[in-house]
Protein backbone atom coordinates (compact mmCIF):
# COMPACT_ATOMS: atom_id res chain seq x y z
CA UNK A 1 0.00 0.00 0.00
CA UNK A 2 1.48 3.63 -0.79
CA UNK A 3 1.62 5.44 2.81
CA UNK A 4 2.17 8.60 0.85
CA UNK A 5 0.49 10.45 -2.54
CA UNK A 6 0.29 13.69 -4.35
CA UNK A 7 -2.52 14.71 -4.91
CA UNK A 8 -2.40 18.47 -7.06
CA UNK A 9 0.24 20.42 -5.47
CA UNK A 10 -0.04 18.63 -2.01
CA UNK A 11 1.33 15.90 -0.46
CA UNK A 12 -0.54 13.18 2.03
CA UNK A 13 0.01 10.56 4.23
CA UNK A 14 -2.70 7.64 4.81
CA UNK A 15 -5.30 8.45 8.03
CA UNK A 16 -7.93 5.53 7.56
CA UNK A 17 -7.66 2.85 5.52
CA UNK A 18 -10.62 1.46 3.30
CA UNK A 19 -10.39 -1.83 5.80
CA UNK A 20 -11.19 0.64 8.97
CA UNK A 21 -14.02 2.32 7.14
CA UNK A 22 -15.48 -1.08 6.17
CA UNK A 23 -15.46 -2.23 9.70
CA UNK A 24 -16.60 0.55 11.14
CA UNK A 25 -19.58 1.18 8.69
CA UNK A 26 -20.66 -2.36 9.25
CA UNK A 27 -21.07 -1.80 13.17
CA UNK A 28 -23.00 1.23 12.05
CA UNK A 29 -25.07 -0.08 9.36
CA UNK A 30 -25.76 -2.94 12.17
CA UNK A 31 -27.05 -0.13 14.34
CA UNK A 32 -29.79 1.41 11.99
CA UNK A 33 -30.57 -1.86 11.16
CA UNK A 34 -31.81 -2.31 14.61
CA UNK A 35 -32.81 1.14 15.36
CA UNK A 36 -34.93 1.69 11.96
CA UNK A 37 -36.15 -1.95 11.30
CA UNK A 38 -39.77 -1.15 11.10
CA UNK A 39 -39.28 2.35 10.47
CA UNK A 40 -39.26 2.22 5.98
CA UNK A 41 -36.15 5.58 6.63
CA UNK A 42 -35.30 7.06 3.65
CA UNK A 43 -31.27 7.49 3.43
CA UNK A 44 -30.74 11.35 1.64
CA UNK A 45 -26.58 11.45 0.70
CA UNK A 46 -25.41 14.75 0.44
CA UNK A 47 -23.22 14.98 -2.67
CA UNK A 48 -20.73 15.12 -4.01
CA UNK A 49 -18.62 14.00 -0.79
CA UNK A 50 -20.97 11.05 0.04
CA UNK A 51 -21.18 8.82 -3.01
CA UNK A 52 -18.89 5.75 -1.57
CA UNK A 53 -20.07 6.12 1.66
CA UNK A 54 -23.10 5.96 1.21
CA UNK A 55 -22.98 3.18 -1.52
CA UNK A 56 -20.83 1.15 1.15
CA UNK A 57 -23.00 2.20 3.75
CA UNK A 58 -26.28 1.04 1.95
CA UNK A 59 -24.86 -2.60 1.04
CA UNK A 60 -24.66 -3.32 4.77
CA UNK A 61 -28.08 -1.61 5.55
CA UNK A 62 -31.05 -4.99 5.25
CA UNK A 63 -34.28 -3.36 6.29
CA UNK A 64 -36.29 -1.94 3.82
CA UNK A 65 -35.20 1.67 3.05
CA UNK A 66 -35.16 4.67 0.19
CA UNK A 67 -32.42 6.14 -1.67
CA UNK A 68 -31.74 9.85 -2.51
CA UNK A 69 -29.18 12.37 -2.79
CA UNK A 70 -29.05 16.01 -2.79
CA UNK A 71 -27.01 18.63 -3.65
CA UNK A 72 -25.64 21.81 -2.09
CA UNK A 73 -24.40 24.93 -4.00
CA UNK A 74 -21.08 26.63 -2.87
CA UNK A 75 -21.15 29.80 -1.60
CA UNK A 76 -23.36 32.62 -2.78
CA UNK A 77 -22.48 35.24 -0.07
CA UNK A 78 -21.90 35.62 3.44
CA UNK A 79 -24.01 35.87 6.58
CA UNK A 80 -23.13 36.04 10.08
CA UNK A 81 -23.82 31.84 10.48
CA UNK A 82 -21.63 31.80 7.37
CA UNK A 83 -22.20 31.04 4.01
CA UNK A 84 -25.42 31.01 2.14
CA UNK A 85 -26.08 28.03 -0.22
CA UNK A 86 -28.65 26.45 -2.01
CA UNK A 87 -30.10 23.11 -1.89
CA UNK A 88 -30.89 20.94 -4.59
CA UNK A 89 -32.94 17.90 -5.35
CA UNK A 90 -33.91 17.15 -1.84
CA UNK A 91 -36.75 15.03 -1.78
CA UNK A 92 -40.61 16.54 -1.76
CA UNK A 93 -42.23 14.26 0.29
CA UNK A 94 -40.37 14.03 3.39
CA UNK A 95 -43.59 14.74 5.94
CA UNK A 96 -43.71 12.61 8.55
CA UNK A 97 -41.31 10.33 7.11
CA UNK A 98 -37.91 9.29 9.31
CA UNK A 99 -34.97 10.85 7.79
CA UNK A 100 -30.81 9.71 7.60
CA UNK A 101 -28.85 12.29 5.96
CA UNK A 102 -25.45 10.89 5.02
CA UNK A 103 -22.45 13.08 4.94
CA UNK A 104 -18.71 12.74 4.29
CA UNK A 105 -17.38 14.83 6.90
CA UNK A 106 -19.05 17.71 9.29
CA UNK A 107 -16.52 20.50 9.50
CA UNK A 108 -17.56 23.75 10.71
CA UNK A 109 -21.74 22.53 10.83
CA UNK A 110 -22.67 25.34 9.04
CA UNK A 111 -23.87 23.17 5.63
CA UNK A 112 -25.94 21.08 7.84
CA UNK A 113 -27.43 23.67 9.36
CA UNK A 114 -29.03 24.87 6.20
CA UNK A 115 -29.36 21.50 5.02
CA UNK A 116 -31.45 21.29 8.30
CA UNK A 117 -33.30 24.37 8.12
CA UNK A 118 -34.71 23.48 4.41
CA UNK A 119 -35.27 19.86 5.70
CA UNK A 120 -37.69 20.92 8.62
CA UNK A 121 -39.74 22.72 6.47
CA UNK A 122 -41.49 19.42 5.52
CA UNK A 123 -42.26 18.52 8.92
CA UNK A 124 -40.60 14.85 8.54
CA UNK A 125 -41.26 12.16 11.58
CA UNK A 126 -37.42 11.94 12.59
CA UNK A 127 -34.49 13.19 11.48
CA UNK A 128 -30.91 12.08 12.34
CA UNK A 129 -27.40 12.85 10.43
CA UNK A 130 -25.00 9.72 9.97
CA UNK A 131 -21.35 11.39 8.63
CA UNK A 132 -18.09 9.16 8.03
CA UNK A 133 -16.19 11.73 9.87
CA UNK A 134 -16.34 14.87 12.65
CA UNK A 135 -14.04 17.53 13.74
CA UNK A 136 -15.26 18.41 16.84
CA UNK A 137 -12.71 21.18 17.49
CA UNK A 138 -14.19 23.02 13.94
CA UNK A 139 -17.50 22.94 15.23
CA UNK A 140 -19.34 26.03 14.72
CA UNK A 141 -22.92 25.48 14.51
CA UNK A 142 -23.72 22.33 16.72
CA UNK A 143 -25.78 18.94 15.31
CA UNK A 144 -27.86 18.09 17.50
CA UNK A 145 -29.03 15.42 14.86
CA UNK A 146 -25.77 13.83 14.79
CA UNK A 147 -26.49 10.60 15.77
CA UNK A 148 -23.93 7.94 13.51
CA UNK A 149 -20.24 8.84 13.37
CA UNK A 150 -17.79 6.77 11.62
CA UNK A 151 -14.48 8.63 13.16
CA UNK A 152 -13.75 11.77 14.71
CA UNK A 153 -10.44 12.70 13.80
CA UNK A 154 -8.68 16.12 14.37
CA UNK A 155 -8.74 19.45 12.35
CA UNK A 156 -6.71 18.34 10.16
CA UNK A 157 -7.50 18.68 5.91
CA UNK A 158 -8.00 15.12 4.55
CA UNK A 159 -8.68 13.62 1.53
CA UNK A 160 -9.91 10.31 -0.22
CA UNK A 161 -12.79 8.19 -0.14
CA UNK A 162 -15.36 10.59 -1.63
CA UNK A 163 -13.87 13.94 0.09
CA UNK A 164 -11.65 16.00 -2.08
CA UNK A 165 -8.89 18.53 -2.95
CA UNK A 166 -9.85 21.21 -5.39
CA UNK A 167 -12.00 18.63 -6.82
CA UNK A 168 -9.22 15.83 -7.60
CA UNK A 169 -8.86 12.75 -4.47
CA UNK A 170 -12.74 11.73 -4.57
CA UNK A 171 -11.72 8.33 -6.21
CA UNK A 172 -9.00 6.99 -3.95
CA UNK A 173 -9.70 4.21 -1.64
CA UNK A 174 -8.04 5.18 1.81
CA UNK A 175 -8.58 8.65 3.78
CA UNK A 176 -5.65 10.31 3.74
CA UNK A 177 -4.38 14.05 5.83
CA UNK A 178 -2.14 16.52 4.69
CA UNK A 179 1.74 16.27 5.45
CA UNK A 180 2.38 19.56 7.36
P1 LIG B 1 -18.97 22.44 7.02
O1 LIG B 1 -20.13 23.20 6.45
O2 LIG B 1 -17.89 23.35 7.49
O3 LIG B 1 -19.39 21.44 8.09
O4 LIG B 1 -18.27 21.67 5.83
C1 LIG B 1 -18.78 20.56 5.25
C2 LIG B 1 -18.18 20.34 3.89
O5 LIG B 1 -16.88 20.91 3.74
C3 LIG B 1 -17.98 18.86 3.69
O6 LIG B 1 -19.17 18.26 3.18
C4 LIG B 1 -16.82 18.82 2.73
O7 LIG B 1 -17.27 18.93 1.41
C5 LIG B 1 -16.01 20.05 3.07
N1 LIG B 1 -14.86 19.69 3.94
C6 LIG B 1 -14.69 20.01 5.24
N2 LIG B 1 -13.52 19.55 5.72
C7 LIG B 1 -12.93 18.89 4.70
C8 LIG B 1 -11.67 18.17 4.56
O8 LIG B 1 -10.86 18.01 5.49
N3 LIG B 1 -11.43 17.62 3.33
C9 LIG B 1 -12.28 17.75 2.28
N4 LIG B 1 -13.45 18.41 2.36
C10 LIG B 1 -13.77 18.98 3.56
Amino acid sequence: MMNTIEVGDRKFEISITNERINERIKLIAAQINAEYEDKRPIFVGVLNGSFLFMADLLKEVNIPCEVAFMKVSSYKGTTSSGEMKEVFGLPENLKDRNLILVEDIVDTGFTLKYILEKVYLQQPASVRVCSLLFKPEAILSPIQELEYIGFEIPNEFVVGYGLDYDELGRNLKHIYRTIS
